[in-house]
């Protein structure tokens, strides 16, 4: 506990803040950080900071070279400090090491002290990474970010959505090996940046229409050239009008925003208004595809949506009198498909009047596509996981390493 008469030489919120240029809230997402902790007032509770760490992060700030040379927002979002050691090394963090696949990179760059960065191969200095080697990661091509007018945040937060391509374009060749006279025209729905979209097409799939509802994500997929950009819808799906696509369409496919079932996001499930996995058998029951791929993340399997995932199968089964699937739910790793990321992704396969043993087939055939295999899997393919470095080391170098404080 403080004592009284050294109370003095602490300073209130307001003042730590108005000092250093930050507002109160900064302040206090530092201390939950742990950047810049503050003690407690002994009998009122609130927080107090030591003027000698504040004078010390100034010190520190002064004799900080700039971060980079990037965008207005990164300047708000990355005070200088963000480069610190336990920020750096905390496993929440996901630092990216370079003789390692990926895992899924940190894309919400607002919350401070979230963001994406790399460990150099020798382990002595780290930088941020650039949001076309965060597509690389993903293997998306690194120039698919690129567009005037976006900034890097946006950039990043569009292409950290992704489904890796080569894993969508194993499902979906799959899918055509199974079904032969499968036929290809396709809707996408929240196609995002565009990797299902990727891997669809190179599966020999032919989108009629993508509908998302992020303009940044919609832009990058207009602007690609990997369908004609008229294709390429920016609404809500709830509002769009699908009805030219009724009975018309080989393949439903998309992936509903995930958030709601990621373990590492609130898990409102059907409470939040962005799951649109409970919507989706109703727009199979309107378009009645020939088959549909949807995906979303694993989390869906936890004991503790079990009751929610079997009434969607069920759902998906039978969308409507008279409509029946056959459905078969996979978990996935794009990391066995060449992609340098063990990015897990669940995917649900159903095929229109066929049985479901015909959709657990199609996993079979992905399962024969695999490419690549991880530690200790002895069974599969004989290429080990591609990593960081296999993904970015022939990249120009953007520079802003730093080394360790020592
Ligand atoms: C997981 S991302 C999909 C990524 C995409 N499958 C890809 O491979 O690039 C989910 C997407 O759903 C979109 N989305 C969420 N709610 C939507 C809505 N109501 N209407 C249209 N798009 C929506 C988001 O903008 C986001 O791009």
């Amino acid at each position: 506990m403080l004592a009284a008469q050294s109370v003095k030489q602490w300073l209130k919120i307001g003042e730590a803040a108005r000092l250093l240029g930050v507002t109160e809230t900064t302040l206090r997402n530092w201390d939950r950080a742990g950047r810049l902790q503050a003690r407690r007032h002994p009998v009122n509770g609130y927080r107090l900071y030591s003027m000698t760490q504040i004078r010390d992060l100034l010190d520190a700030r002064d004799a900080e070279p700039a971060v980079s040379a990037g965008d207005e927002d990164d300047r708000i979002d990355l005070p200088p400090g963000h480069w610190d050691l336990r920020v750096a090394l905390d496993p929440k963090h996901r630092p990216q090491i370079w003789d390692l696949p990926a895992s899924t990179v940190r894309r919400d760059w607002r919350k401070y002290p979230q963001e994406a960065y790399v460990i150099r191969r020798d382990g002595c200095a780290y930088r941020r990474l650039t949001p076309g080697e965060i597509a690389a990661l993903q293997s998306l091509p690194p120039e698919c970010v690129e567009h005037e007018g976006l900034t890097n945040r946006e950039r990043i937060a569009a292409v950290g959505d992704a489904v890796p391509p080569p894993l969508a374009a194993a499902v979906g060749t799959a899918l055509r090996d199974v079904v032969s006279d499968l036929p290809t025209a396709t809707v996408e729905i929240c196609a995002g940046v565009g990797g299902m979209a990727r891997g669809m097409h190179s599966a020999g799939f032919d989108h009629l229409a993508t509908v998302d509802r992020d303009e940044p994500a919609v832009t990058l997929l207009r602007s690609s050239g990997v369908l004609p950009a008229a294709l390429v819808h920016l609404a809500d799906v709830r509002t769009f009008d699908f009805s030219p696509f009724e009975g018309r369409l080989g393949l439903l496919c998309g992936g509903p925003p995930c958030q709601p079932w990621s373990q590492s996001g609130h898990r409102r499930g059907t409470d939040d208004e962005r799951d649109l996995m409970s919507w989706i058998p109703d727009l199979l029951g309107r378009l009645s595809p020939d088959a549909f791929i949807f995906e979303n993340v694993p989390g869906l399997l936890i004991a503790g949506n079990r009751s929610y995932l079997e009434n969607l199968v069920t759902r998906l089964r039978r969308p409507a009198d008279g409509l029946r699937y056959g459905v078969a739910v996979a978990r996935l790793n794009a990391a066995d498909f060449g992609v340098p990321q063990t990015r897990r992704r669940v995917f649900f396969v159903g095929l229109r009047d066929r049985p479901a043993s015909m959709a657990h087939q199609v996993f079979d055939a992905v399962a024969d596509r695999r490419t690549h295999r991880g530690p200790g899997d002895y069974s599969g393919p004989v290429a080990p996981w591609r990593t960081v470095g296999d993904a970015i080391g022939d990249l120009a170098d953007p520079g802003g390493w730093r080394r360790w404080p020592m």
